[in-house]
């Protein structure tokens, strides 16, 4: 079983993975620190030395070798990765366990207030612009998270309701 986890930065795809692998025993694994471990650098340092083409190939690279796997696994992709390439359509073609974790723009910028300066992309933002930002950014991106097998409306729920409500969703 694969099951994979989309949505915007600090949506909580990493918490909500780790209790959901360990509640399905199977391991979890987080895309961003994958690519950490085999480039051996954070994704702050290959954004700043190479850049966002250089992050986004070796993120479709890493994806791909993960895909390619017969391993059973709770996959927390990073915020853009659907975003990119044909990555949405592969990932759709190997799992119908796509869960998008949506939240609105406002609790977003709540959320990311506190854990922006490590993420490239919002980091320079001002804490006065971040909300506009964030709305602007999730419209661009929507499209691709909208296409996930199944959308979880987090605004109002639980971590345990969330995951009581993925559980039921399961393939
Ligand atoms: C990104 C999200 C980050 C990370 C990189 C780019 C994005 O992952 O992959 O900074 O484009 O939204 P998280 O969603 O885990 O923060």
């Amino acid at each position: 079983m694969k099951i994979i986890l989309i949505g915007y930065m600090g949506c909580g795809k990493s918490t909500i993975g780790k209790s959901l692998a360990t509640k399905k025993n199977i391991p979890f694994i987080d895309l961003d620190m994958y690519i950490e471990e085999k480039e051996k650098s954070s994704v702050q340092e290959i954004f700043k030395s190479k850049g966002e083409i250089y992050f986004r190939k070796i993120e479709t690279k890493y994806l791909n070798e993960l895909l390619a796997t017969d391993s059973h696994f709770v996959l927390a992709l990073g915020g853009g990765t659907p975003c990119f390439a044909n990555n949405m359509a592969i990932i759709l073609e190997k799992t119908s366990n796509v869960f998008y974790l949506k939240y609105n723009p406002k609790s977003l910028t709540d959320r990311l207030l506190l854990q922006k300066n490590h993420r490239p992309l919002i980091a320079d933002i001002a804490n006065t612009e971040l909300e506009e930002f964030i709305r602007k950014h999730l419209f661009e991106r929507s499209s691709y998270y909208n296409q996930a097998n199944y959308i979880i409306s987090m605004d109002n729920l639980t971590i345990e309701q969330s995951l009581e409500l993925i559980e039921s969703k399961l393939e």
